[in-house]
């Protein structure tokens, strides 16, 4: 099993280029499926969730070939309909696929998905709408069989309880080639969704309303393959941004969608680090010691502070002046990383949904395990910072996020090595 065993306490100065998304780039992927021709993807991050992307694209019969951030991928042919319970079980966003190969042959078998364990992550929506849609669905000791008894699933009017990214991507991805008009009220607006549907437009979809809370998809007989630039990931420049402004240093980024990270960065400024914003480029210059969040944050569905980012943030403010408090409304339980932080001398608080954070002076270095993505990529926050080394262990969830995780941060100036 891997490590990445961090030096920590040098200050991070440097310029980067910032991946593709990952979440952006998995529902595309899944998208090509419905062209039944062929898609050029650039800029795709070459993660361990893409590769199970296309090992469950390569499984229902396409052809995804990868090289150098770009995915090629062939749909012509599609052999089965099934996915086997192996592939669904190595990421979340496999549940997707539910809509696409049911779009495009009115049939498919798949099964719980894996993904980060942040709490019960059901599937309820998606399967709602997929009934609406017109499918039958039976469990069948633990396989999910659906069937559309006409062949061809037909639009529907949805109205989500919460806007979900998950299930939003799954209707689309459902609707853009079914009988007739889709509407999806309450719909998730992340940045990812709007991506999404760029791409499906210019395969010839036609959807309007994305980025907003009402969607409306007019299903179209055939698309077409494209050739596409996947959107910058947000999250990652989060995580970039954190572990700069941890350790008291400098960054440009570039490559960077600017107004998408504009919910995190708004909150990071109030630390006292200076952001400036220019084109595809964010500078960031952090002082000796962070100050708290006065404000509590909020993690919210888009255009509010992402979940995702919450760890990140907060492996940055546990060595900051004053006292911040985090309230996150997304995930029942995504404070695994908190056990670790306090193992390194931070001071923490969880009550329920919220985290009340007490800035320490330092933090010191200790062996420490992620659980999950963005809970282990706050420990790489929290290490660089640190005094003295820090051990990190289930690095497979922090692959599944971060392109050369290691090679970043050195480049960077922060000792990182992984073993
Ligand atoms: C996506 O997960 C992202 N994953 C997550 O990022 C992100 O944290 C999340 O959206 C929220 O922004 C990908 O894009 C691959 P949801 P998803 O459906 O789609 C509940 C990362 O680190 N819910 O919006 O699974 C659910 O339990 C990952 O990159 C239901 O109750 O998120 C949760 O509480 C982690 N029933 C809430 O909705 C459903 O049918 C939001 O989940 C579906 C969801």
């Amino acid at each position: 099993m891997q490590k990445l065993v961090i030096n920590g306490g040098k200050t991070l100065r440097g310029e980067l280029k910032l991946q593709g998304s990952k979440n952006s780039s998995l529902p595309i992927m899944v998208a090509s499926l419905l062209c039944g021709e062929e898609c050029v993807l650039k800029n795709c991050p070459e993660l361990t969730d893409i590769y199970s992307a296309s090992r469950i694209l390569n499984s229902l019969g396409c052809r995804c070939r990868f090289s150098e951030n770009t995915a090629v991928i062939n749909s012509q042919n599609i052999s089965t309909t099934e996915i086997s319970e192996k592939l669904m079980l190595e990421m979340r966003s496999s549940i997707i696929f539910m809509g696409a190969v049911l779009g495009r042959t009115g049939e498919c078998t798949v099964s719980m998905p894996g993904g980060c364990e942040l709490g019960s992550r059901p599937i309820d929506m998606h399967l709602s709408a997929m009934r609406k849609m017109g499918a039958e669905i039976k469990e069948d000791y633990g396989r999910i069989i659906c069937r559309v008894p006409s062949g061809r699933v037909h639009g529907a009017r949805i109205s989500l309880p919460f806007p979900s990214v998950g299930a939003t991507e799954n209707i689309i991805l459902c609707a853009v080639t079914a009988d007739g008009e889709t509407v999806i009220n309450n719909s998730a607006r992340e940045p990812e969704i709007c991506d999404l549907c760029s791409f499906l437009r210019k395969c010839g979809a036609d959807i309007s309303g994305d980025g907003e809370s009402r969607i409306v998809i007019n299903g179209r007989k055939k698309l077409h393959g494209c050739e596409y630039r996947i959107m910058p990931d947000r999250i990652a420049c989060a995580s970039y941004l954190s572990m700069v402004s941890a350790t008291g240093g400098e960054l440009i980024l570039t490559d960077v969608g600017v107004s998408e990270t504009e919910p995190f960065i708004s909150v990071l400024e109030q630390t006292g680090c200076s952001i400036y914003t220019y084109d595809d480029r964010i500078y960031l210059r952090s002082g000796s010691r962070l100050r708290a969040v006065r404000d509590r944050i909020r993690t919210m569905p888009h255009p509010g502070f992402p979940t995702d980012a919450q760890a990140l943030l907060m492996s940055a403010l546990v060595t900051a002046d004053g006292t911040s408090v985090f309230e996150e409304n997304i995930f029942d339980c995504r404070y695994r990383h908190t056990d670790a932080l306090v193992k390194m001398g931070a001071d923490i608080q969880v009550l329920g949904k919220v985290a009340v954070v007490k800035g320490v002076a330092k933090l010191h270095g200790a062996n420490v395990e992620a659980t999950d993505l963005r809970g282990g990529a706050g420990m790489v926050v929290a290490g660089l910072s640190a005094e003295g080394i820090t051990e990190i262990s289930g690095i497979s969830h922090i692959d599944r996020g971060y392109e050369k995780i290691e090679e970043a941060v050195r480049h960077l100036g922060g000792e990182i090595q992984r073993v």
